[in-house]
């Protein structure tokens, strides 16, 4: 399928570009040395996901990349003089050569320092035939380890027919000490295949094969390595080499820097002002690519873990473009030249998916706080949420959890007094918003939820504690003033448990901030209530059809009675579902695609997934690591009506795509949606690596569904309350308030039932 729809891509785009080069390249949008749009070299193929140099990796980068995806090999040669493409000198990192053949590693000094592995010149390409790729980042899944071969520069060309080719000649002087030519090697083959460009970090190299490449046809690119390693033949620093561009303009028609030359980083991870190096390279008249893209490892925090944001920002800043980029996730780049350059203000927006806050922004600042919903605001989010929490003065409040320990720096403040346990609530220690008054929790300062602590992905740990808490009634005015968003959520939790046991009414709290809010008189604006307690959604559906009811499933499923949805649309207007109830998985891969969606949909439900997440550790290896690919998979593959999402930025960007909603024979493959399922049928898995089959989720079942009225508020005597009193500094004033209207909630569950 992916092939066929490429085919035809390849064939709309080779119509589509050669019309572009016809009508001349003054109008083009692309600050390049020509003006061509810039070009995606895959780094030993697909090396984000499987093995680097793969036929696998090298087929899968064309079949989800742009049609003139370059592929990139890098040259070592055998001891028979055969170049094969493998990513490290010493092959050990790479391959599974060390378990073939343990006792062949060697010392050799490479660039005057002794290297100890395994190197290619000790073993012929036969001795080679039983060694297998295996992946050489170790936070990269295994599972492809072991089945696919190593390939020649020529079986790469013949087994994939790329439709460029790139060669990257890394050690010329190590080969040389060992009476092995690359000159030799490269310039035989370029007579065998096309070659479109040809890089080293060496200049003696390229200076020794500038006179037999002067043909358009084979650009030289000398590659930069880190600004104080030495360059072997010239004895200079890259960083003084890079003073000089026009000694290399006499033997390269190009350069390749690490992106970090162009968009440098401080110590703490932050984008510093971008250098002038492209600029100065095209007025030498030289080309320059930008390496060390990866979708799956820590960048600058200014990107906010998109990938895409990053891309754009060598390509699309308005003052250049980089004629390239070296990417081990292809299908990234591919989608951000294609389909999310220069979206301007003429861009298109779809009308799905829906953008539903999580806290906010909560991926940029703070959850909850002014700047998380600013930031959302200016995103483009169509919805900003509230999670309602009550104080002990009966204030509702926004805030991420009821504990503040989760996302306020309560810890430090001295209120560990207020310390409770209530297994209820939370499995450890809590310090609950209902034990504070609204002015204590004003005391405190925001501190930012870390979801991916555990794998030191910290978010923008320069405003963690920044930004000001707010009231529901805050909120309200606020999105009242946003004219940009839709609606609003609120989202209501422990309603049962606040009624039960700390006699809070949440829903009364709620329903009477928003009868005193201007907002409710905004007809065009939508109010959503979110709770996983159909007891709160019954009750406001006998309020009033003024909003929109959210039922939240709270747990994974794998499909749903239809009597069980019957009853939830009862009271409900659309449903919350989690993306695992959407695509299972297992280890990091998916295993199949439920049919909750549409069995939800039937009921005339729209159906909100979370949560998107923009950090490459919480998609499975089907989406690439690429938030895009994850939303767009629930969207066009699962026809999610909307996300609900900590980085909206994301998904507005995602929703402004020209590439969407495209009829399917033009859409190009990079917006095909993840077939689940297809990595784990690609055949290339052992039996040992597969993932373990785990249990289906669970049916939903009415036994699941908890629609039970919310209980009368009343006032427990601190049980569970862990080893401190309760704090009893509810004004007697506002308890009465809550009493009363609570009242009026007990009729109405009366007349309901
Ligand atoms: C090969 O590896 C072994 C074990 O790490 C080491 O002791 C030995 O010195 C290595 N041999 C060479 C020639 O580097
Ligand atoms: C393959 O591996 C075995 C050891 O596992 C070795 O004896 C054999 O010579 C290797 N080479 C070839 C070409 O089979
Ligand atoms: C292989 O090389 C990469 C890049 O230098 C490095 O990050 C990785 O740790 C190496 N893997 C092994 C197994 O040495
Ligand atoms: C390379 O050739 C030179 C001259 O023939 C010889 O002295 C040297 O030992 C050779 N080096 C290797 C690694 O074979
Ligand atoms: C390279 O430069 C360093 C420091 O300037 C010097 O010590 C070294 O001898 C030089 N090496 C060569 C091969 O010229
Ligand atoms: C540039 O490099 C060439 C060759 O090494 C050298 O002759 C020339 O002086 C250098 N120019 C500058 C400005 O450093
Ligand atoms: C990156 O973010 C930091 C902190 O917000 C800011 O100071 C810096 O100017 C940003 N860098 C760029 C290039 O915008
Ligand atoms: C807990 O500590 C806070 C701050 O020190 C104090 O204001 C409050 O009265 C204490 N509450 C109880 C119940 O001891
Ligand atoms: C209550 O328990 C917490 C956690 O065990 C402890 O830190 C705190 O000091 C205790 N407070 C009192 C007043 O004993
Ligand atoms: C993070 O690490 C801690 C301690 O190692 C562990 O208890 C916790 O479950 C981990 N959290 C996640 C989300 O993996
Ligand atoms: C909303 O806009 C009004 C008028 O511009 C302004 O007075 C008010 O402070 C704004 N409120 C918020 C919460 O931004
Ligand atoms: C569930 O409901 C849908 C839509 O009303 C209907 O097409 C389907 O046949 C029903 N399935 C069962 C098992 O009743």
């Amino acid at each position: 399928m992916w092939n066929l729809r490429w085919l035809l891509s390849l064939f709309i785009f080779s119509l589509s570009s050669a019309a572009a080069q016809g009508s001349g390249t003054k109008t083009s949008p692309w600050l390049t040395l020509r003006g061509n749009p810039p070009l995606v070299v895959a780094r030993g193929g697909f090396s984000g996901l499987f093995p680097d140099s793969s036929v696998t990796a090298y087929t899968f980068a064309l079949i989800t990349g742009l049609p003139d995806t370059i592929l990139w090999c890098d040259v070592q040669l055998t001891r028979d003089s055969v170049g094969i493409c493998l990513p490290y000198l010493n092959i050990d990192n790479g391959t599974t050569i060390s378990s073939v053949y343990d006792k062949r590693n060697n010392t050799y000094l490479v660039n005057g320092v002794p290297m100890s592995g395994w190197f290619p010149v000790d073993f012929s390409l036969d001795e080679l035939d039983n060694v297998s790729l295996a992946q050489g980042i170790l936070s990269r899944s295994p599972v492809f380890d072991g089945t696919l071969k190593m390939l020649t520069v020529e079986d790469v060309v013949g087994q994939v027919k790329p439709p460029g080719l790139w060669l990257n000649i890394q050690h010329d002087a190590f080969y040389s000490q060992h009476n092995m030519s690359m000159r030799n090697y490269v310039i035989s083959t370029s007579r065998k295949v096309n070659i479109n460009y040809i890089s080293s970090p060496e200049v003696n190299f390229l200076k020794s094969i500038v006179t037999r490449f002067k043909a358009r046809k084979t650009k030289l690119v000398f590659r930069f390595l880190g600004q104080d390693e030495t360059e072997p033949s010239t004895n200079q620093t890259y960083s003084s080499l890079l003073t000089n561009l026009t000694f290399i303009k006499t033997f390269a028609s190009g350069i390749l820097v690490p992106k970090s030359y162009i968009w440098p980083v401080d110590k703490d991870l932050y984008l510093q002002p971008s250098t002038s190096l492209v600029l100065d390279a095209h007025k030498q008249g030289l080309e320059i690519f930008a390496s060390d893209f990866m979708n799956d490892v820590p960048f600058a925090y200014n990107y906010s873990y998109d990938p895409v944001s990053e891309y754009l920002s060598f390509v699309d800043n308005g003052k250049f473009t980089v004629d390239g980029v070296l990417s081990d996730n292809p299908i990234t780049p591919s989608l951000a030249f294609d389909c999310l350059s220069h979206l301007g203000k003429k861009q298109s927006r779809q009308a799905k998916p829906l953008i539903i806050t999580s806290e906010g922004a909560s991926g940029d600042y703070p959850g909850c706080t002014d700047l998380a919903y600013r930031k959302a605001v200016s995103d483009g989010a169509d919805i900003i949420d509230c999670p309602v929490q009550i104080t002990s003065d009966g204030t509702p409040i926004c805030l991420g959890s009821i504990n503040l320990l989760d996302r306020t720096t309560v810890a430090q403040a001295g209120f560990n007094n207020l310390t409770s346990n209530i297994p209820e609530l939370d499995k450890g220690h809590g310090i609950y918003t209902f034990s504070l008054t609204w002015s204590q929790i004003q005391s405190l300062s925001p501190a930012m939820y870390n979801v991916y602590k555990n794998y030191t992905l910290l978010r923008n740990p320069k405003v963690k504690n920044d930004g000001k808490f707010m009231t529901l009634s805050d909120f309200l005015d606020f999105a009242s003033n946003s004219t940009s968003i839709s609606g609003v959520l609120i989202n209501i939790k422990n309603a049962p448990y606040l009624a039960a046991n700390q006699g809070l009414s949440v829903v009364d709290a709620v329903m009477d901030v928003l009868n005193k809010s201007t907002y409710i008189n905004k007809k065009t604006k939508k109010i959503l209530i979110q709770s996983s307690d159909g007891g709160v959604l019954k009750l406001f559906k006998a309020k009033s059809n003024r909003h929109e009811l959210v039922y939240e499933v709270n747990e994974n499923i794998g499909d749903a009675l239809n009597s069980t949805i019957s009853e939830i649309s009862e009271f409900a207007n659309s449903v919350v579902i989690g993306k695992e109830s959407v695509f299972p998985r297992s280890e990091g891969f998916l295993t199949g695609q439920t049919d909750v969606v549409t069995k939800l949909q039937a009921f005339k439900l729209p159906v909100y997934v979370q949560l998107m997440n923009n950090e490459f550790i919480s998609q499975p290896w089907d989406f690439f690591s690429d938030p895009y690919v994850e939303i767009n998979s629930y969207v066009m593959g699962a026809n999610a009506d909307g996300v609900i999402t900590d980085y909206p930025a994301t998904a507005a960007r995602y929703k402004s795509n020209p590439c969407l909603g495209l009829p399917p024979d033009q859409t190009p493959p990079y917006m095909e949606p993840a077939s689940a399922g297809k990595l784990l049928g690609l055949g290339l898995i052992t039996p040992q690596m597969m993932p373990p089959a785990e249990a289906p989720n669970p049916i939903l079942t009415a036994a699941d569904v908890d629609a039970a009225p919310i209980p009368l508020p009343t006032k427990k005597q601190p049980t569970s309350v862990g080893n401190s009193t309760t704090p009893s500094a509810q004004p007697p004033t506002a308890t009465a308030k809550i009493l009363l209207s609570s009242l009026a909630t007990v009729v109405v569950i009366v007349l309901m039932i």
